[in-house]
């Protein structure tokens, strides 16, 4: 093919327009995908490395994409869904706020405009000898960090619950010793439905339990410390270092699981699928690891009053969010249901009264709770009496695909059906030293990428 004068500044490529016949003339991608892209050696990779690990056999994928076949096969779905960046399913706008996350599965714009590019030139193999090794995943049933550290240092489970193929949600909320009996600090942790479970549940909390004096189990932290919570497509937190969240001594863990008859995403034959189990795996820091600051996550409610949706109708909540000390936030994770569309944190800083925006989540999906955590050296940093707002959008009309009924009320509740409208924070709690330490260290490492 003819070479045109290809120029790549700051990521984009460009075409410097130049009179060439006609029938030489070649389109290109605005973002840079090769002129000639092939599955053995352009796409292969990118599916290898963002969608294999649900889309195989035992994956949570509704399709297997390993082989050529396979992907020719959906080649069109696939432009669609990865042109609208709605697989991978990592949803979190990618023009403002904070972008550089851990366990981010977005693609590139690259690897769009190639796989974009690959599908309409008709879905080419190419040479197969090109093609790369088969990648080396993790089992689907094994834990997520076992690459990373090993198997867990403690596994709670709830009791087993079975479930039928057809009917309303169902709730089930076990409490079960840990068996720990000394603080512990948790340095990653994991929740996940054991085997089959997968397909029906829906979402896992936890919180963790003390008994009182009295016998009766309370909840650890003033508004109830949360252990982590699991849903679909979610892998798990890890803690950053020099920093404890702490598993108390003989503690319960408090389940709220929430089960969906009929299972998302595979392709279970049977009428009852028995004995469903959630597990959490805890790897723990030794014994003697020393930090200076408690991290919690807890849950955050995102309104004032009554969450209730006309039919049709459109509602907007936000909360806010101010502590007596300074803060780091290590992650975010937005809650809502069907009619949840979108949802922004930001920053009120009091000495400026500026407003930062934090992170925007433009296209979220009650089918994909992901809690995004923010790389250490950028995780926001909130000073005392500064104040966090969230903000919630939601659409009961039928612009909405996720809303089955538009003519129905809708108010907060706990069903799929209903509503809610709180997000999970991971919160480090610092002092006024340890703040002006973080913001000096991050001056530091600025001033240092910008002389070099
Ligand atoms: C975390 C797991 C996960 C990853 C990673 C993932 N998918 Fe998916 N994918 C799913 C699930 C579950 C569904 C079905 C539910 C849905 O559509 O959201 C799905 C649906 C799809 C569909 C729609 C199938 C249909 O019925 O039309 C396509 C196409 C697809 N994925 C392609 C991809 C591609 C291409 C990638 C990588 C670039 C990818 N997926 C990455 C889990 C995943």
């Amino acid at each position: 093919m003819s070479h045109l004068p290809l120029r790549v500044i700051g990521g984009v490529a460009l075409v410097v327009a130049i009179a060439l016949p006609a029938s030489a003339q070649v389109s290109f991608a605005t973002t840079g995908a090769p002129a000639e892209v092939t599955y053995a050696k352009d796409v292969a990779p990118i599916i290898q490395n963002n969608c294999m690990v649900c889309h195989r056999p035992g994956g949570i994928g509704p399709m297997d994409l390993v082989s050529y076949e396979d992907a020719r096969r959906y080649a069109r779905r696939i432009g669609e869904q990865v042109a609208n960046r709605l697989m991978p399913p990592y949803y979190y706008d990618n023009d403002i706020g904070i972008q550089e996350l851990q366990h981010d599965w977005r693609l590139s714009e690259q690897e769009i405009a190639t796989v974009v590019a690959w599908v309409d030139q008709g879905a080419p193999l190419g040479n197969p000898a090109d093609m790369p090794p088969p990648p080396d995943l993790i089992d689907t049933d094994e834990w997520a960090f076992v690459r990373e550290y090993g198997q867990p240092d403690a596994i709670i489970r709830s009791t087993p619950i079975d479930v039928p193929l057809g009917g309303q949600d169902m709730m089930h909320w076990p409490i079960v010793p840990s068996g720990l009996t000394e603080d512990r600090c948790i340095k990653a942790i994991q929740v996940k439905p054991a085997g089959d479970a997968k397909s029906v549940v829906h979402h896992a909390n936890s919180t963790f339990r003390l008994e009182n004096d009295n016998g009766d189990l309370e909840r650890v932290g003033a508004q109830g410390e949360h252990a982590t919570e699991y849903a679909m497509g979610k892998l798990g937190e890890i803690v950053p270092d020099g920093v404890c969240r702490l598993l108390p001594a003989n503690a319960y863990v408090a389940w709220d699981i929430h089960l969906f008859p009929g299972g998302i995403g595979t392709n279970l034959q049977t009428d009852v699928l028995e004995d469903n189990v959630v597990e959490m795996g805890l790897w723990l820091h030794p014994r003697d690891y020393q930090y200076r600051y408690r991290q919690d996550l807890r849950l955050y409610g995102i309104r004032q009053g009554e969450l209730v949706l006309k039919p049709h109708g459109t509602a907007m909540t936000q909360g806010f969010l101010t502590f007596d000390h300074p803060v780091r936030i290590d992650s975010f994770q937005p809650h809502g249901h069907l009619r949840l569309r979108s949802a922004s944190m930001e920053i009120l800083y009091p000495e400026t009264g500026r407003i930062e925006i934090i992170s925007m989540i433009s296209n979220w999906s009650a089918l994909w709770h992901q809690s995004h955590i923010y790389d250490e050296q950028v995780a926001p940093l909130v000073p005392t009496g500064g104040v966090i707002i969230m903000k919630q959008w939601y659409d009961n009309s039928a612009n909405n695909p996720n809303v089955v009924d538009p003519d129905l009320w809708a108010e907060y509740g706990n069903r799929t059906s209903d509503e809610m409208s709180h997000a999970w924070l991971a919160v480090t709690h610092l002092d006024e030293e340890g703040y002006q330490q973080l913001l000096e260290e991050r001056q530091a490492s600025q001033e240092r990428r910008v002389t070099q």
